[in-house]
């Protein structure tokens, strides 16, 4: 039986649960792939030795050692952040080794080069595990979907945001708390701002986009708003409105151009995205041939995470033994027919609205509000006062109807510098529902 030899670099989380998938299912992957698949050399700076059943893999300190490793046909780089895994995946695609990574800011910034050197060594590059964790997103954006045009990507694409959102829902519970809850958890990014700030989120649409269009789309060019900014009683409201706030990832295909934003948004209870908690990931397709289709799984964790990465290293291994290497190209489109992105600009985007202004209440402030809104052409669907106070400010609450957001901006800085206006306005755009057949 043919053997397929696997390097591995970063034997933290992910890495040891790469090792303990390929080591529990070795059986069952022999008989499904006709070939042994297996781990063969670790490199971690930070161990000294590796803990039973894989104390009797070999370990290096250096990485090097796996470049210069012949023997090696697939290494997997889980280091994650930019250097050094980005010329470590370099080196090893120059060596002729086929490559493996979970890295989403690493691909979503640098992409482009590392697609370009695969190509160039005739080497593939295996990345379901970036995007949605153990649900194979990419896989079936690539394949499954391949006979689609993607006409709009919406996605909960972080666990932790959405795990923090589910928590203020169900619980009420202030931002701050439900953080460190979700830091204990371990669900967080080594920094936590990438999911709070909508970054990580970001990286994985860049990289979904990509897929889905074609394009070359990097995290620059991905317009991000994350959730910092809410409070329990955006939550409140969103009830009020028959809505739940998620941190959504949205693409639309305009056929020249393309919408990739992330932000906090506005879901009516009766879409599906709504009802995803916890730390749960959902993505939404929408291809013109198969209508909508939705994934739901764990996005993040050892072994779901560890099942995506182990799933890339059995493609590979497979095209190998089938001398089938260079089969699906890693963007779905060969390099040559890569286009450019070409991204609709944010001010042009139509939604309707979520305003929360905090000012004094007192006599014409509603007026003087709406008037900069009736200005704008910003039209008023419906309008809440939360509170009662003459000396301290409230929250005035606006649903608007669809308005331009070039126009919401303009409209929001002559609100801010109102000397009655007491604090930045919350915006959060709700989900549009005409697109929908
Ligand atoms: N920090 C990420 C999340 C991990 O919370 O979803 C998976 O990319």
């Amino acid at each position: 039986m043919k053997e397929i030899q696997v390097g591995l670099i970063g034997f933290g989380t992910v890495g040891g649960g790469l090792a303990q998938t390929l080591f529990e299912q070795d059986e069952r992957l022999q008989r499904k792939t006709g070939c042994r698949i297996r781990l063969s050399h670790i490199a971690d700076n930070k161990l000294a030795s590796l803990p039973p059943p894989f104390s009797h893999i070999r370990l290096s300190q250096d990485a090097t050692d796996l470049f210069a490793n012949p023997d090696l046909d697939i290494l997997v780089e889980l280091i994650g952040g930019l250097e050094p895994a980005r010329t470590f995946l370099l080196k090893a695609i120059a060596a002729g080794k086929h490559v493996v990574t979970a890295n989403k800011a690493l691909l979503s910034i640098h992409g482009r080069e590392i697609f370009a050197a695969a190509a160039a060594q005739q080497v593939e590059v295996g990345f379901e595990a970036s995007v949605g964790g153990g649900i194979p997103v990419i896989k079936t954006l690539k394949e499954g979907l391949v006979a689609n045009k993607i006409l709009h990507i919406r996605g909960i694409l972080n666990g932790t945001a959405n795990f923090i959102l589910s928590k203020m829902t169900e619980e009420g519970a202030p931002f701050a708390e439900v953080l460190a809850e979700a830091q204990r958890l371990g669900y967080a990014e080594a920094d936590p701002a990438y999911d709070i700030d909508g970054v990580d989120t970001a990286h994985k649409l860049a990289i979904l986009a990509s897929i889905a269009y074609g394009r070359h789309v990097c995290l620059g060019d991905v317009a991000v708003e994350g959730i910092s900014r809410l409070e329990p009683i955006d939550i409140e409201f969103a009830h009020q409105f028959g809505c739940r706030i998620k941190l959504l990832a949205i693409s639309v295909n305009h056929g020249e151009h393309i919408e990739v934003r992330v932000h906090p948004t506005m879901v009516p209870n009766g879409h599906m995205l709504a009802t995803i908690n916890g730390s749960f990931n959902a993505i939404e397709f929408r291809g013109d041939t198969v209508g909508d289709v939705l994934l739901y799984g764990r996005g993040a964790g050892q072994m779901p995470t560890g099942s995506a990465v182990a799933a890339d290293v059995v493609d590979i291994a497979r095209n190998i033994v089938h001398n089938a290497v260079g089969r699906v190209p890693p963007l779905a489109y060969p390099s040559p027919t890569m286009r450019p992105a070409a991204i609709t600009p944010m001010s042009h985007l139509v939604c309707p609205w979520y305003f929360r202004v905090t000012a004094l209440d007192q006599p014409g402030v509603l007026a003087q509000i709406a008037g900069i809104f009736g200005k704008y052409d910003i039209s008023i669907k419906s309008v809440i006062q939360h509170g009662r106070d003459s000396k301290e400010p409230v929250h005035i609450v606006f649903h608007t109807h669809n308005a331009l957001e070039e126009s919401v901006g303009k409209a929001l800085t002559e609100i801010d510098a109102l000397a009655v206006c007491a604090a930045p306005t919350v915006k959060i755009r709700f989900l549009e529902q005409e697109n929908r057949p």
